[in-house]
């Protein structure tokens, strides 16, 4: 329970954010088959097959390499996508034309080659080659290569989802969902929609100061696949960038969804939204787990309490777990400093949850209070304010956009440090 300093951040390696254009975006409804040759390539494709962006792909192993392709689709179809290893397979160009000799036309070719390879790249673009990958590969180079054969050639935008909840109940999730999502349609200009998950309870349309709408309600309860135009009559406009797919916050009915029930709804919303914040509700349900397990970015908000560290801790693992070729979850801590409450310090929360958080926002009840009655962002308040500066570091790192990476704390940081006004010290 002792009190922060600010040597702490010093001490756990920081998790380095995904450069933007490091974005995958999940392959469509495909088949692909592999032919390795090497066990480690079996399993990495085998692992690749598991992650979250290839969930809809029907993915099959097997060994035998380029030989092993031609025979096997001498008298079957081919699927949209081969993946071959061609390590220690012979002249691995006449073995392409053995294979484009039984391939359907419109089937892609992965080559798995090998830093030996003597062939030049032009030679397989020729053959029809779409992707060349030199191994060793690993789960997350199988995943890229396959999903960039798919999502450069479709001209629509695929948004990236950043999901949002809190270790425990009231700890100010959604708040800062909220404002997270302001800063980044406002002053990172990304078109976003802020989802509120939240149906029974959802705040977002009072802190957005936006007339209650049924919003998500009426496309989850619809029994079609909705399509854009019918998503866009449910959404609010917040602010140039900005709309909302509100919660009703009525209680006529309950809510209780399957795992998949907002599956189509998220990828509706990708085709046309470059940025998507969910703004999921503390419950560990089949679809709560499903919206964050299937984001491309997570942020945990946690109290810096013992229930917190106990449950973050529980959700970083599980998600880890789930998510082995994503970067962890950020998590930061809210309403730190309350006056009289005894804390968990944010040097404990690091050790505990092997990362720093990205932020540690203080309670402050003024603030916070005159946000949330009047409808407006805290930003709206104070712009300036260093809690409206956090909510943008976060913005930042989450999308990994106009991020201006941390110096590296120096030998004489801590110096330097001394000499600045001690209101100007980190
Ligand atoms: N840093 C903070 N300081 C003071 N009050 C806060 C802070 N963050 C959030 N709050 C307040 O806490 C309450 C719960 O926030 P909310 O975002 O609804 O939590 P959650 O979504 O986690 O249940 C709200 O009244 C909000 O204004
Ligand atoms: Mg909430």
């Amino acid at each position: 329970m002792t009190r922060q300093s600010p040597k702490d951040s010093e001490e756990l390696p920081d998790t380095a954010p995904p450069a933007a254009n490091d974005y995958i975006a999940a392959a469509p409804r495909i088949s692909v088959q592999a032919f390795c040759v090497t066990e480690d390539t079996a399993a990495a494709v085998q692992s690749a097959g598991e992650d979250r962006r290839l969930g809809k792909t029907h993915l099959t192993v097997k060994m035998g390499g380029m030989g092993g392709a031609v025979d096997a689709y001498h008298n079957a179809p081919t699927p949209n996508v081969i993946v071959i290893e061609s390590e220690g397979q012979g002249d691995i160009l006449a073995g392409l034309d053995e294979l484009a000799s039984v391939c359907d036309p419109g089937t892609r070719v992965i080559l798995v080659g090998s830093e030996n390879d003597e062939v030049p790249y032009r030679e397989l673009v020729r053959r029809g080659v779409n992707d060349y990958v030199i191994g060793p590969v690993s789960p997350l180079d199988v995943v890229r290569s396959i999903c960039s054969l798919f999502s450069a050639s479709e001209a629509i935008t695929v948004g990236r989802v950043i999901a949002v909840a809190g270790a425990k109940g009231g700890v100010g999730a959604s708040t800062i969902a909220h404002n997270v999502a302001w800063a980044i349609a406002r002053n990172l200009k990304l078109d976003s929609v802020v989802i509120d998950l939240d149906l029974a309870f959802g705040t977002a349309s009072l802190d957005y100061n936006q007339d209650p709408m049924q919003g998500i309600a009426n496309a989850v309860f619809q029994p079609d696949r909705p399509d854009s135009a019918f998503i866009d009559r449910l959404l609010a406009k917040c602010t140039d960038h900005l709309s909302l797919l509100a919660a009703p916050a009525t209680l006529d009915r309950v809510y209780d969804f399957g795992a998949n029930a907002f599956d189509a709804i998220f990828d509706t919303l990708r085709m046309t939204t470059p940025c998507i914040v969910l703004d999921v509700p503390h419950q560990w349900s089949a679809w709560t787990r499903r919206a964050l397990e299937g984001a491309d970015d997570i942020l945990i908000v946690a109290e810096p309490d013992l229930a917190n560290l106990r449950n973050a801790k529980n959700m970083l693992n599980a998600l880890k777990t789930s998510r082995p070729n994503d970067r962890a979850p950020l998590y930061c801590l809210n309403q730190v400093g309350m006056p009289k409450r005894p804390e968990i310090d944010r040097r404990s929360f690091a050790k505990t949850l092997e990362s720093q958080p990205a932020a540690v926002i203080p309670f402050d009840s003024r603030l916070f209070g005159t946000a949330a009655n009047n409808g407006q962002m805290i930003a709206e308040i104070s712009a300036n304010h260093r809690t409206s500066m956090m909510f943008l570091e976060i913005a930042q790192r989450l999308t990994g956009l106009g991020e201006t990476r941390k110096k590296k704390s120096s030998l004489l940081a801590p110096i330097i440090n001394k000499l600045k006004p001690r209101s100007a010290r980190a």
